[in-house]
């Protein structure tokens, strides 16, 4: 049963607290709660805008055009992905990751950023994609962060997968770590490895590896660790 003047005094209550969420600016607080956790989902804390500028400038400059097919693996929560999406014809990006936790937020960011529309493909899966794939190619494909988080056998997979994706001409884009100690990240390694232990793995699937330089020698502006890690092209020989 409906007390009578209930329903004006819960849009009352309801208005006051619109007013204090207002007043206070608690907006931001919840933006920003919400880029912490975006930036933890891709393991760099208040580095999330310079890593989505430095990504899509870099894919850009490599010859990235809307025509292209592009496929992200290890894509977590869309740093470089959203404006990907946004930029890319319909359709044109697939995204994989292992974590359901982080494509869940990457849904929502699609919503957030109203890019529905450009039909955007998110596949979680621990075989980077292989059945929901089957033999699609790529023009593109790229991973950032990705590669020192897989152990050997996965990177084996990874390199595998790459061979197997590739379309004629098209190339993959990844950065590794050189310098940094082995460490944890999360559920997954944190790996050391030299460009040469990679140039071995992609070789062992038909690649050639080729370095394009460091993060801070094409253009990455922060001041942080990861700058000291080259970029590889894989392609097939
Ligand atoms: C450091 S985050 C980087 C995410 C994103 N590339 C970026 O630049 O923000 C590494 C991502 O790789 C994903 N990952 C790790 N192992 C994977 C695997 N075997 N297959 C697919 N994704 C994987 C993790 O879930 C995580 O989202």
């Amino acid at each position: 049963m409906r007390v009578p003047g209930s329903r004006t005094r819960a849009k009352l209550v309801h208005g006051a607290k619109g007013f204090v969420f207002d007043a206070a600016n608690f907006q931001a607080m919840v933006d920003l709660r919400e880029k912490h956790r975006l930036e933890d989902s891709m393991g760099f804390r208040g580095q999330f805008d310079e890593h989505r500028r430095f990504q899509i400038e870099l894919l850009k400059n490599l010859g990235l055009k809307p025509s292209h097919q592009f496929l992200e693996l290890g894509c977590g929560p869309l740093t470089a992905g959203l404006p990907l999406i946004e930029y890319l014809d319909r359709g044109h990006y697939t995204g994989v990751d292992i974590r359901e936790s982080v494509l869940n937020m990457s849904w929502r960011e699609v919503g957030k950023a109203g890019l529905t529309s450009k039909n955007p493909r998110l596949i979680c899966s621990d075989s980077f994609g292989s059945i929901e794939l089957k033999s699609e190619t790529f023009d593109f494909v790229y991973s950032f962060s990705v590669l020192y988080h897989l152990a050997d056998e996965v990177l084996d997979h990874y390199f595998a997968a790459v061979t197997q994706r590739i379309a004629s001409g098209g190339f993959c884009i990844a950065n590794v770590n050189t310098t940094i100690a082995s460490d944890r990240w999360l559920e997954f390694p944190f790996l050391k490895r030299t460009i040469q232990d990679y140039a071995n793995g992609a070789a062992r699937h038909g690649l050639t590896t080729t370095s394009l330089g460091k993060l801070m020698d094409l253009g990455f502006r922060n001041q942080a660790a990861e700058a000291d890690n080259p970029v590889l092209k894989f392609a097939k020989r």
